[in-house]
């Protein structure tokens, strides 16, 4: 693309900004910065105008969850089940590790923050810990597949190398990137991240199947015989993956995907819920939940929507494959972005200042045709690391992980 054209695809989006450092730069940089605005998708900046649309819903049902003493009766009979898949090969792991941790304030990527007291426990540490258990139990190797961005990608993999990938066989690890999307402010101007780079981020992680597709690592593991995903994020240090009992619940119940859940702590606790929107298969946002919605009850009289989603899911392929094209609504994110002021000096700010968009994994899961809710204890399986301190932070999830014997 050349600068006049680079101007008119500007103009068209308003953006003709990004040129204002144009004549300072060398012409690598020009280059650098031609070459990104040809690759960006500015469309995505046109949802803010649709903001107002965007919690539009379906009509919401419950959809009931797979309790706990339901999964302890047939215990037995989905663990041979879920066993039997992972010894054979047909269970992927995919480890989401695209996002920055913005609120957790570290600048190296989540899964190198070190949670540990006495000794080094870092949070892919705890991660490659649990999957090495069902890889041992099965005798069998779980491809682990670890989705990076632009941002993080190096010196995720530089981390990991460097650790031995804390006892996994690096043959069975692969990585892929993620697509990144501009940030902009309350404008909707792209901010600019250096004289000669727009300010980008990670586009969520509800592309992750593409992004799989798009490098060839997803049909590499069909090749395979891979067969099932567990996507599950960076940030949960409990979470079982891979879990035979849940592989084998979903398997038997023949389901498209399966989503691991966890009873609410309080009707209002910050954590979607699953339901049934129009008939298949949907998840709440904790502030989309209305107090009717909070307050409904089930035929047995129980909460309707009290299982929430603690972002681990087991994906059939063979259905990914039938939504890979689909295009996933888009989520204004309020955050903060790192970017250059009015005198073209770099400012980290303390509080948000401008929008993100992204994709999320829970909008794939209504375009599937059956979703399995399966309980898990809350407090052995749910572990998540959001902030530094307070709720969901690094000290809750320690204290978590000592009551569930880890030696920190
Ligand atoms: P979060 O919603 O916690 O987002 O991600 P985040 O960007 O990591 O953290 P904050 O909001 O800035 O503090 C949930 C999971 O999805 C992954 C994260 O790495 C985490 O495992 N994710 C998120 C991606 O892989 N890509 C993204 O673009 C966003």
């Amino acid at each position: 693309m050349d600068y006049q054209q680079a101007m008119e695809k500007l103009a068209a989006a308003g953006q003709e900004h990004v040129m204002q450092y144009y004549e300072e730069l060398t012409q690598e940089q020009k280059e650098l910065l031609l070459t990104q605005i040809e690759s960006t998708d500015f469309g995505v900046l046109s949802s803010l105008e649709d903001k107002k649309g965007e919690n539009v819903r379906g009509k919401i049902t419950p959809l009931a969850a797979m309790q706990l003493s339901q999964i302890r009766e047939k215990e037995g009979e989905f663990r041979a089940i879920g066993l039997e898949a992972v010894k054979k090969g047909k269970v992927g792991a995919v480890l989401l590790a695209g996002g920055m941790g913005t609120r957790l304030g570290s600048d190296d990527p989540k899964g190198m923050y070190n949670i540990g007291l006495t000794r080094e426990v870092y949070i892919f540490q705890r991660l490659i810990e649990n999957l090495l258990e069902v890889v041992k139990e099965a005798g069998a190797w779980v491809p682990l597949y670890v989705m990076t961005s632009d941002k993080n990608h190096e010196a995720t993999v530089r981390f990991l190398t460097e650790h031995e990938f804390f006892g996994y066989q690096k043959e069975y690890v692969t990585f892929f990137m993620q697509e990144m999307a501009p940030a902009c402010d309350y404008q909707g101007k792209v901010y600019m991240e250096e004289k000669w780079k727009i300010s980008t981020s990670p586009n969520g992680n509800g592309g992750w199947y593409s992004s799989m597709y798009k490098w060839g690592v997803a049909q590499k593991a069909m090749e395979d015989g891979v067969e099932w995903l567990n996507v599950f994020a960076v940030d949960n240090v409990l979470q079982r993956i891979a879990d035979p009992c849940f592989v084998g619940a979903v398997i038997a119940n023949q389901c498209a995907v399966g989503a691991k859940v966890v009873r609410k702590c309080a009707p209002d606790e910050k954590i979607g819920v699953m339901c049934s929107e129009d008939g298949r298969p949907s998840i709440v946002e904790y502030y989309e939940l209305t107090e009717e919605l909070m307050n409904a009850k089930d035929e047995n009289g129980d909460p309707a929507y009290y299982f929430g989603v603690i972002l681990n899911y087991l994906f059939k392929i063979e259905d990914l494959e039938k939504i890979r094209e689909k295009n996933l609504p888009l989520h204004i994110v309020e955050k903060k972005i790192p970017h250059l002021d009015e005198q073209g000096q770099k400012v980290k700010p303390q509080s948000p200042n401008g929008y993100k968009f992204e994709q999320l994994v829970l909008d794939m899961i209504h375009e599937l045709d059956s979703c399995l809710p399966f309980e898990v204890e809350r407090n052995r399986e749910f572990a998540p690391i959001k902030n530094a301190t307070g709720i969901d932070s690094v000290e809750s999830a320690r204290a978590l992980c000592r009551e569930n014997g880890i030696e920190l």
